[in-house]
C-alpha cells in the first residue's frame, strides 16, 4: 500500500513542523500519497475534509514556526474502541494503511492499541452494511504500519537522548531568566521561577545549572522535610558573598519526600517570612512550548521524520518509534520505550533514582 498519513497528538512542541514537513516532502519523493490529519485523533475519527492530501509545497515555509500546522488534540473518543473504529474506517476509505503519528508517550500508546487491534476493526467494518468498506479495500489495507514520533518539550520518554522541543523549550526558560536576572539584580530580588515539565525534571535540571540557580526542586529529588532551612542557608550564604539576586527552580512535579507538592507560593513564602526577602515568582507557562524551534529541533525533527517514512515501508510487525541515541537516529520498539518510561515512574515512587536514571538511558544521564 502506497499511502500514508501523519498527525500530530496531545501537547504541541516545537519542532512538530519540521517532522511533518519531512514526512510530506521524504515521501513524496518516494512516490508515496501523502495525507495530513488535522487536529490529531479528532480529525482521524471525524474523517473527510479533516485528511487531506498533500504535496511538497504544502509544507513550504513552516519549517520555522512553532507549534503543528495541521492542528493537535487530547482525544478522549480516540481511547474508546467505538472511536478507534471510526477512525479505522476513514482510513480504509482513503486506501490509508501507513500512519505517522507524532505525539507524546500517551499518544504513542494510544497508537499502539489502534495498531494491535486493527485486524479487528477491518473484520467488523467488513460484516457492517451500514459502514461497509469493499473486500478490495479490506484486502489492501489488512494490516496497519504505525511508526512513532516523540514530540514533547518534557524529554520524559526513555529510549531517546531528546524529544523533539527539550532543546527549544530549556532556550526560552534560560533566555527568561536572563531576563529576569538583569531587572533582578537592579532591585536586589529573588526569583522563583516556575517551569513544566510535568513529573520530569529535565527542564528543571538543565536551566538550574545554566543559570547558576541557587536552589532546585524537582520531582526526582524530594525534599527532606528541612528544606526550608536548606533553602534559606544557600540563600543567605549567596548573599553573604556578596550576590544581589537569587534564582530558585521549581519544576511544576516537585515535592517532598513524603510526595507532597511544594509549590512556588511555598517556597516564596518561607524566603519574605525567615529572610524578609524581596520575592517574586514568574510561571513561565506556555512560553516555554512556544516560539520558532531551535535549529537543533528542526534537525532532529527533520532527521526523525524523514527515517520515519523509510522505517514505516519496511512494515515491521511492530510499532517503531524514532529515537535519538548517540546522535544517531535509531527505530526501537515503542512498546519497549513506553514500558521504560512507566518504570522510571515507578522507581521515583519508590525514591530508587539509579534505577529510574538506568530506565531513562545514558543519554539523559550525561
Ligand atoms: O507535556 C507538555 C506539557 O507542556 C507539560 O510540561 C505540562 O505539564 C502540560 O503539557 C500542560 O498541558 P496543557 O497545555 O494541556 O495545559
Amino acid at each position: 500500500n502506497k499511502s500514508l498519513a501523519v498527525l500530530t497528538s496531545g501537547g504541541d512542541s516545537q519542532g512538530m513542523n519540521a517532522a511533518i514537513r519531512s514526512v510530506v516532502r521524504v515521501s513524496t519523493q518516494l512516490g508515496l500519497n501523502v495525507y495530513i490529519v488535522k487536529e490529531g485523533y479528532y480529525g482521524l475519527i471525524t474523517g473527510e475534509d479533516y485528511i487531506v492530501k498533500a504535496n511538497w509545497f504544502d509544507v513550504s515555509s513552516i519549517l520555522s514556526l512553532g507549534g503543528t500546522f495541521i492542528g493537535t488534540k487530547r482525544c478522549m473518543e480516540f481511547m474508546t474502541k467505538e472511536g478507534r473504529l471510526e477512525a479505522a474506517r476513514n482510513l480504509i476509505l482513503l486506501d490509508i494503511s501507513n500512519l505517522i503519528v507524532i505525539g507524546g508517550d500517551g499518544s504513542l500508546f494510544g497508537a499502539n492499541i489502534f495498531r494491535k487491534e486493527w485486524s479487528s476493526y477491518v473484520n467488523e467494518l467488513l460484516k457492517c452494511g451500514n459502514r461497509l468498506i469493499s473486500q478490495e479495500a479490506s484486502e489492501k489495507c489488512a494490516r496497519l504500519n504505525l511508526v512513532g514520533i516523540v514530540g514533547s518539550i518534557d524529554n520524559d520518554f526513555s529510549g531517546t537522548d531528546m524529544t523533539i522541543g527539550a532543546d527549544t523549550a530549556l532556550h526560552r526558560i534560560i533566555e527568561a531568566i536572563d531576563s529576569i536576572a538583569s531587572t533582578a539584580f537592579s532591585h536586589q530580588r529573588t526569583f522563583i521561577m516556575e517551569v513544566m515539565g510535568r513529573t520530569c525534571g529535565y527542564l528543571a535540571i538543565k536551566s538550574a545549572l545554566m543559570c547558576e540557580a541557587d536552589y532546585m526542586f524537582i520531582k526526582e529529588w524530594p525534599q527532606k522535610l528541612d528544606w526550608p532551612e536548606k533553602l534559606c542557608k544557600n540563600v543567605s550564604l549567596a548573599r553573604e558573598m556578596g550576590k544581589r539576586l537569587n534564582i530558585i527552580i521549581v519544576s511544576e512535579g516537585a515535592v517532598d519526600e513524603n510526595g507532597n507538592t511544594i509549590t512556588s507560593e511555598m517556597v516564596k513564602n518561607i524566603l519574605v517570612d525567615r529572610l524578609n526577602q524581596d520575592a517574586r515568582i514568574t510561571v513561565l507557562g506556555h512560553v516555554q512550548r512556544g516560539g520558532s524551534p531551535s535549529a537543533f529541533d528542526r534537525t532532529l525533527a527533520t532527521r526523525m521524520g524523514a527515517h520515519a517514512v523509510l522505517s514505516i515501508l519496511k512494515a515491521s510487525d511492530e510499532t517503531k518509534v524514532m529515537c535519538l541515541k548517540s546522535n544517531a537516529i535509531v527505530e526501537s520498539s515503542l512498546v519497549d520505550c513506553v514500558q521504560a518510561t512507566i518504570k522510571v515512574a515507578e522507581a521515583i515512587k519508590n525514591n530508587d533514582f539509579e534505577k529510574a536514571l538506568e530506565y531513562r538511558g545514558p543519554g539523559f544521564k550525561n
